[in-house]
């Protein structure tokens, strides 16, 4: 897919219609998902914000999903209650793609997330340890990519998080550990994967203030990493990464953002059996 872009696009998925369902605040994963669309020769048609949603006149999202369904070929939904997605496929009638639920899962941004280590380190085949730094409670990325990962061999998982934010047990398995110190970390492994402190999922916003600053990577704490290591972020990051580490060879997450466009434009072509 990146050779398609490069050729400025394909026209694979000409005259099907994506739909683009976000009721929760996004700018790189449905711009990345609707750019796929396009790159593919597809159109769009997309609701953001549920303010301006029926959901908000009290529609039933079973039956949101059924009118859609009935528009478009293919669904990315983001909402702010786990298990949204999984409602509207089973109404759909249509491939339905989850683009974030609540504190659930992010299965797409981990797909792009492995496509971005695997260009730097080969899973399957490589020994590789990662870190996850952050916010491990709420982060639904973390709950993807934890996911994904368990499935190559050699992988192996620490997680690094103030107590109160740690892996769910749900996702944390014998053979992974937990840290709170990123020092414990930091030197070991290959691959650092930052997340930002999910503030909207925080009831006491006192809490988020004391937790938001946990982890901070700037030059000094990137100079502690291995040399061969990356650091990546589902983004967008807050303080949690400086923007002098931008320029750092550590630093991969725009390239890993860049990925999404070409990892859903595969995944799109594979949903729509094209
Ligand atoms: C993430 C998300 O929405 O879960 N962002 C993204 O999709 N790239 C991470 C976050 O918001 O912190």
């Amino acid at each position: 897919m990146e050779n398609v872009v490069k050729v400025r696009g394909s026209g694979i998925a000409q005259h099907r219609i994506m739909a683009t369902l976000f009721y929760e605040p996004s700018t790189r994963t449905r711009l990345s998902f609707e750019t796929a669309m396009l790159r593919l020769g597809g159109e769009i048609i997309s609701e953001t914000g549920v303010e301006f949603s029926s959901i908000t006149k009290g529609e039933r999202l079973e039956d949101t999903a059924r009118i859609i369904g009935g528009y478009a070929d293919i669904i990315a939904i983001r909402s702010n209650k786990q298990g949204d997605a999984a409602k509207i496929a089973a109404h759909a009638g249509v491939p339905v793609i989850n683009a974030g639920d609540g504190a659930g899962e992010h299965p797409t941004q981990s797909l792009l997330d492995a496509y971005t280590i695997n260009q730097h380190f080969s899973l399957g085949t490589e020994k590789i340890s990662v870190a996850f730094v952050g916010d491990l409670r709420y982060g639904r990325t973390v709950h993807s990519l934890t996911t994904l990962l368990r499935n190559f061999p050699d992988i192996s998982l620490h997680f690094v998080a103030p107590n109160e934010l740690q892996i769910p047990d749900s996702y944390f398995q014998s053979g992974d550990t937990k840290h709170e110190s990123l020092n414990e970390v930091l030197g070991k492994v290959q691959v650092i994967y930052n997340t930002r402190i999910q503030k909207e999922r925080f009831e006491s916003p006192e809490r988020y203030e004391f937790l938001k600053d946990s982890y901070v990577f700037n030059i000094e704490t990137v100079a502690k990493m291995r040399s061969d290591a990356i650091l990546l972020h589902p983004l967008p990051r807050l303080g949690e990464i400086a923007p002098e580490v931008d320029e750092l060879p550590q630093a991969k997450y725009f390239e890993e953002a860049q990925n999404g466009v070409y990892v859903r434009m595969a995944l799109i072509e594979w949903c729509l059996g094209l």
